[in-house]
């Protein structure tokens, strides 16, 4: 199309910014429309589940923000964040393995923002961030708006596979690309549920040191673990390589869109800077209510019935696909929202999905995770949202759809040669631990 010439949907096309071009609508976007139907087993969104959280102890913060600190909470407040929370901030973090300080805390709105902040400060076009194969679908929305490009390393049960880290270290080095930083989910991994052992936390930041690359963590799922907690955040062993990411979004609400990030000291600066011009200050409402929340409420015993909740969820999938998906592999997820799945090599999850939805059933495909068009014989499941017996339910309906498609392929590959060709690399889909 002649970008001078505008279009009939959208007559300012040719105004737009080159950057726009990188935003254009996950499929996850699209899918959350279809499948917020009532009648539809929703396994694709990563919404948390908010009923979890009585109403009475929201409600008490509520009303002692707006009567205790109305004057505070109703006004702008500080581009870092209030010092009230930055400090309890620092406690949550404590939990696992972080110690800072108040002014190494800069309170956003909510973790998203915060890597959208991070990105801006570091993302010139051009420009490569190395991220997780597959990797959390709008982290990649974000680093596409600011024209970067996206390598992906190698995953397996055990997280991000640090020999891949190097080979592709080495192979952007020698195509002469600037990587800008490392983008690491380590615990609960979105999609795939897995988590970075110690021991290749510690080669991690190993490599990045050797390489010069910044690692931002990025943290949501940590505290969510249902047996045994994940190993210790690799910020609490390096002040100084890592921006860590936090978020109040799955341990309490995301409605109140409260996260931060952890950042050795020049980046801090320049984050509070950059926080100022995008949004002034955080909403100093939502944080007095998170403050008193946190003060008034039993917040870790709540995030002890959140794990429980979530593990319920997650034996009550892995059942089910025990039960209705014996041949297929999947990963095994000791905490957080996700399960990976994956189908045979020449299936494509993409292409089934409209089938899926028709027997009333959603989840996300594999190549939403991917900045390369992998993914495609994946899927991400989400067990966070729906309740065990809707969960068993869409395990149920998901069976009929993937063993139609089964049939469907070995029929035709006994008859005519397959016209789908898989894309998998060797080795980017993590073996079974299912
Ligand atoms: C890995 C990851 N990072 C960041 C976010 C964004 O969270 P927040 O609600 O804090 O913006 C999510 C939300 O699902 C996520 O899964």
């Amino acid at each position: 199309m002649d970008k001078a010439q505008g279009n009939n949907l959208d007559p300012w096309y040719s105004h737009y910014a080159e950057r726009t071009a990188g935003l254009s609508a996950s499929e996850v976007r699209a899918l959350f429309a279809v499948a917020s139907r009532p009648e539809v087993v929703s396994l694709a969104g990563g919404m948390p589940f908010v009923s979890a959280l009585p109403q009475e102890l929201v409600l008490t913060a509520v009303e002692r923000t707006v009567r205790d600190h109305g004057a505070v909470a109703l006004q702008y407040g500080s581009g870092q964040g209030s010092p009230r929370l930055r400090e309890q901030i620092l406690e949550v973090m404590a939990l696992e393995g972080i110690h800072a300080g108040v002014d190494d805390v800069v309170v956003t709105t909510g973790s998203q923002h915060a890597l959208e902040l991070v990105s801006k400060l570091f993302l010139d076009p051009g420009d490569v961030v190395i991220a997780e194969g597959p990797s959390y679908v709008t982290a990649l929305v974000v680093f596409r708006s600011f024209q970067a490009d996206v390598a992906h390393v190698e995953m397996d049960e055990l997280g991000l596979v640090p020999q891949s880290l190097r080979d592709t270290i080495a192979r952007l080095r020698e195509q002469g690309r600037t990587i800008k930083f490392l983008y690491t989910i380590p615990s609960f991994q979105n999609p795939m549920g897995v988590t970075l052992s110690w021991e290749r936390r510690m080669e991690v930041l190993e490599i990045a040191r050797e390489n010069d690359i910044l690692v931002v963590e990025d943290n949501p799922y940590g505290l969510l673990y249902f047996d045994q907690a994940p190993p210790q955040a690799m910020r609490s062993v390096d002040e100084d390589g890592v921006i860590y990411l936090g978020t109040f979004s799955k341990t309490l609400a995301p409605g109140l869109r409260v996260g931060w990030a952890v950042a050795p000291h020049a980046i801090r600066e320049k984050l509070i800077l950059a926080n100022e011009a995008a949004v002034l200050s955080p909403s100093s409402f939502a944080q007095t209510v998170i403050s008193e929340y946190l003060s008034t409420a039993d917040w870790k015993g709540q995030i002890n019935t959140f794990r429980d909740v979530y593990r319920e969820r997650r034996d009550a999938m892995l059942g089910a696909l025990n039960e209705q998906l014996p041949t297929l592999s999947w990963t095994v997820p000791n905490g957080g929202f996700y399960i990976w799945l994956t189908l045979p090599n020449n299936m494509d999850s993409k292409a089934m999905l409209p089938r899926a939805v028709k027997e009333l059933v959603a989840y996300t495909p594999g190549t939403a995770f991917f900045a390369d068009g992998n993914g495609r014989n994946a899927m991400r499941l989400s067990f966070c949202y729906p309740s065990p017996d809707f969960i068993r339910e869409g395990i149920r309906r998901l069976a009929i759809v993937i063993n139609g498609e089964m049939s469907l392929l070995t029929e035709f590959s006994q008859t005519a040669p397959l016209a789908v060709q898989p894309t998998r690399r060797e080795g980017v889909l993590p073996p079974s631990v299912g």
